[in-house]
């Protein structure tokens, strides 16, 4: 999935707030044991919404992207370029962007589901500091009764008629773990790292979609993207009264991963 077209308008649309991504830096930093001095690699990481809150900590980080225009987005949120951090172009489905046996900490955000898990095995024991090192995965778990995880639910099932279901993270984290696990890594508790509450109306979760090129991952036709949205927008019509009716839920942030030294 191309992230290009996305860059100028990624925060707004999935945004996080600022106080909750210093906590989710803070408590990677905690859960991994991050002394002074260490190394931490950042994969798909993005607009830098979250990995900016690790330059200003005395460790030397590296985050890398597939796509420049999110790394341009990173950029522009630090004030000045900063020694200790490094931005580069890479793709984590290929050889990573960085030297064997360096990383006390592979952190990944909300981007899993985009990965070759295999790969992301491989290089991250390859990566690894032999003394010390942590990878661990952050995505943004919703209530189920949510009205963005209902619209999605319903969403992928109108697609899956016609396509492939929308792959689960929930199932890819888990296998990920289980893969790690498999290679001799032994599994760290999950952490919620910040809680807060979302209103969203059915019509918020329908004019993103209509916004976007894809949906659910997949690159679909106009013609079909908007049947599905047709669709879906009757559902939500009868399901929830009206489009515009506002709902109340939680969401929290989640780390959970892996000790692999
Ligand atoms: C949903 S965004 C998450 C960004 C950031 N980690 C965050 O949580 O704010 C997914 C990111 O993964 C990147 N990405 C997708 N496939 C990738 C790949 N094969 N290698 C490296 N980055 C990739 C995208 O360009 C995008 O910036």
């Amino acid at each position: 999935m191309n992230f290009d077209d996305q860059a100028k308008t990624f925060e707004t649309r999935t945004g996080l707030s600022e106080t909750t991504c210093q906590g989710i830096v803070k408590t990677a930093l905690a859960l991994a044991k991050i002394q002074p001095g260490d190394r931490i690699v950042e994969v798909g990481a993005g607009t830098g919404q979250i990995g900016q809150w690790f330059a200003p900590e005395s460790v030397h980080y590296l985050g890398f992207d597939l796509s420049a225009p999110m790394l341009e987005e990173f950029r522009q949120h630090l004030d000045t370029p900063q020694e200790n951090v490094h931005l580069v172009q890479g793709d984590a489905n290929q050889h990573w962007p960085v030297e064997d046996s360096t990383a006390n900490l592979i952190f990944s955000s909300r981007t899993l589901h985009l990965l070759n898990l295999e790969q992301v095995v491989q290089e991250s024991w390859r990566i690894a500091q032999a003394e010390r090192a942590v990878v661990l995965m952050g995505t943004v778990q919703r209530q189920k009764n949510s009205v963005k995880n209902q619209m999605r639910d319903k969403m992928q099932s109108l697609l899956a008629q016609k396509t492939l279901q929308g792959r689960q993270k929930n199932q890819l984290l888990r296998q990920l773990i289980e893969r790690f696990t498999q290679s001799g890594a032994s599994v760290i508790e999950p952490v919620i790292a910040s809680r807060w509450k979302v209103v969203n109306t059915p019509r918020q979760s329908l004019e993103s979609w209509r916004g976007k090129a894809n949906l659910a991952g997949m690159e679909l036709s106009e013609e079909l993207k908007q049947d599905v949205l047709d669709r879906l927008e009757i559902w939500a019509q009868e399901k929830f009264g009206e489009l515009d009716q506002p709902i109340e839920s939680e969401e929290t942030y989640r780390l959970q991963g892996v000790r692999l030294n």
